[in-house]
């Protein structure tokens, strides 16, 4: 496979060594310590088990060739197109042909997809499917069903241990291997001191980074803190320029902004500005079902004109709306906006990144004992533009390919008890008003300038930025976290001197195949203010903080 500069070869540990720890209850934690059981696990969750993860959230369902006419092999051509050059075929492959048998795995765990008259899965379409090939529950209601499925199997499961309000925030390695997980209660930005659980194998869930924009369909927690915990680790990150713009989040100021899902397009929806002009003919022949890049900069062009971007659902799906898509519904009706009847105004919001911690076909980062599952992670299947409804299916592939692997260098134990003294009391939340400003000033300067049109001008101020904003507090882990993770989205989309997939750049608009590869980078430096860039044939070279790299 493509990927590069990973060779760990996570020798076994003795059993003594500590537990198999999951940071992020999500669908990839949860699917991951299922996979594992009998093998026992600790599952940290910032949140009520539920609360708080993006796949939760998910309106999309899960692609997966079960059609008549349909192949793993169409899937993947299909993600490979999406993806703009960078998606690594043979994992590509892998996702698609594993599907069937992690659907088959949902289905066991209670998940109640829709099905036809006859029992057959209902399979629908999405943009730049080529196929009808998304299994759904109840049209928009996916994430919430398959959480519930997955967290009532979890609770039942004895090998399971999920330790709720806890935040990790940092990992500890020794000879470049996982030792420990560092946690603090959940809401606080991390000033005080840790309480430490060993581990001798680490799996990062933790999902994506929405959270460092001021418009994104993920929660607020999804805010980049597992990529740099990661990357201070030491583990090499990929692709991180790469963040998918969802184009249509309604457009109400919540924050985070619901969304309003793309079957609604698959169903006919159509995309008009406020003169009723429906501007995404005029841009791609398949108009509002264009790859979600084009579809998010038209939306961002037009709001930005002034011209207004609306979904209009009235003719396509009027009455039915409730039926259908019961989710964004209710959200429009919490807005005030009656679907059926008006348009629901919309604009782009951060949804997804491709980019995250390198991973290999088993989902081992860089960093021995320590693996990546879900939006955490970069497996080279999303490449610059991931395919709709592939999120939630790499999450589900790449949990039971962790499994196995885990499985394979640690030893079966027996069921414990656990001996470690937990903080059980909740702390408050921290309100620290100089880092809720920092917080906003940072999500703004995100948006503005690593958002859905960027440059280099923008770019490097971006950076020299983030510099000034560490001086705001250096003592908290969070916000230096949020930092990192900012800092190497934005030194990877100021070196990728080009436009591919959802990264845009007004400067360099077109696509360069000089840059048609993947990115790498790691971080040096205890505080992690230098990137060096990988390059494929492992020549490093620094990224220093504010300058423009040719
Ligand atoms: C959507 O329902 O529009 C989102 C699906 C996805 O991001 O895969």
């Amino acid at each position: 496979m493509a990927n590069v500069g990973i060779k760990n070869t996570h020798p076994a540990p003795s059993a003594s060594e500590g537990d198999v720890v999951i940071i992020g209850a999500g669908l990839a934690g949860l699917f991951t310590a299922l996979k594992l059981a009998p093998l026992p696990v600790t599952v940290i969750s910032e949140a009520p088990l539920g609360d708080g993860a993006s796949s939760a959230w998910a309106q999309g369902g899960i692609a997966a060739a079960l059609g008549e006419g349909d192949t793993p092999e169409d899937h993947a051509a299909d993600t490979i197109r999406a993806g703009a050059g960078l998606v690594d075929p043979a994992i590509a492959q892998l996702l698609a042909e594993n599907a069937g048998s992690r659907i088959h795995d949902l289905l066991s765990y209670g998940v109640p997809f829709d099905r036809d008259l006859e029992g057959t899965l209902k399979l629908s379409r999405e943009a730049a499917h080529g196929k009808r090939r998304i299994v759904r529950v109840k049209g928009d209601m996916a994430g919430q069903a398959i959480m519930a499925a997955l967290i009532a199997t979890a609770r039942k499961t004895p090998s399971i241990r999920v330790l709720e309000h806890l935040s990790a925030k940092s990992l500890e390695i020794s000879d470049n291997r996982i030792t420990g997980v560092d946690l603090w209660p959940s809401g606080t930005w991390g000033h005080e001191e840790p309480f430490r659980l060993m581990a001798q194998a680490v799996v990062l869930a933790t999902g994506g980074i929405g959270g460092l924009y001021s418009v994104t369909t993920n929660p607020e927690s999804s805010r980049g803190e597992g990529l740099a915990m990661g990357a201070e680790a030491g583990a090499i990150l990929a692709d991180t320029e790469f963040v998918q713009f969802h184009p249509t989040a309604i457009d109400i100021g919540a924050y985070p902004a619901p969304l309003a899902t793309e079957a609604l397009r698959g169903e006919g929806a159509i995309l008009v500005n406020r003169s009723g002009d429906r501007f995404m003919v005029n841009i791609h022949s398949d108009a509002e079902l264009a790859p979600r890049d084009i579809v998010a900069r038209a939306v961002h062009d037009e709001k930005q004109s002034g011209r207004g971007a609306f979904l209009d659902c009235r003719a396509a799906i009027g009455d039915r709306f409730a039926d259908k898509f019961p989710t964004v519904y209710a959200k429009c009706r919490d807005a005030g906006i009656d679907p059926v009847r008006e348009l629901i105004p919309v604009a782009p919001a951060a949804h997804y990144h491709m980019g995250g911690i390198l991973t290999d076909a088993n989902g081992r980062s860089s960093v021995d004992g320590l693996w990546a599952c879900g939006e955490v992670a970069s497996t080279g299947a999303h490449g610059a533009n991931r395919l709709a409804s592939n999120s939630l299916l790499e999450a589900i592939v790449f949990a039971a390919r962790i499994a196995e692997d885990i499985h394979s260098v640690v030893p079966l134990s027996p069921l414990k008890a656990y001996s470690d003294c937990i903080p059980s009391t909740r702390a408050d939340v921290s309100k620290v008003p100089r880092l809720q400003n920092a917080m906003d000033r940072l999500r703004m300067l995100m948006t503005e300038h690593a958002g859905v049109v960027r440059n280099e001008n923008g770019l490097a101020g971006l950076i020299k930025e983030i510099d000034a904003l560490e001086q705001v507090d250096t003592k908290s882990r969070t916000f230096r976290n949020l930092l990192t993770a900012s800092r190497s989205i934005a030194a990877a989309a100021l070196e990728r001197n080009e436009s591919r997939g959802c990264h845009f750049r007004s400067d360099f608009p077109e696509t360069n195949p000089k840059f048609a590869r993947r990115s790498n980078m790691q971080l040096s430096g205890a505080t992690g203010s230098r990137i060096n860039a990988i390059e494929p044939n492992n020549q490093e070279r620094h990224i220093e903080s504010g300058a423009a790299i040719s």
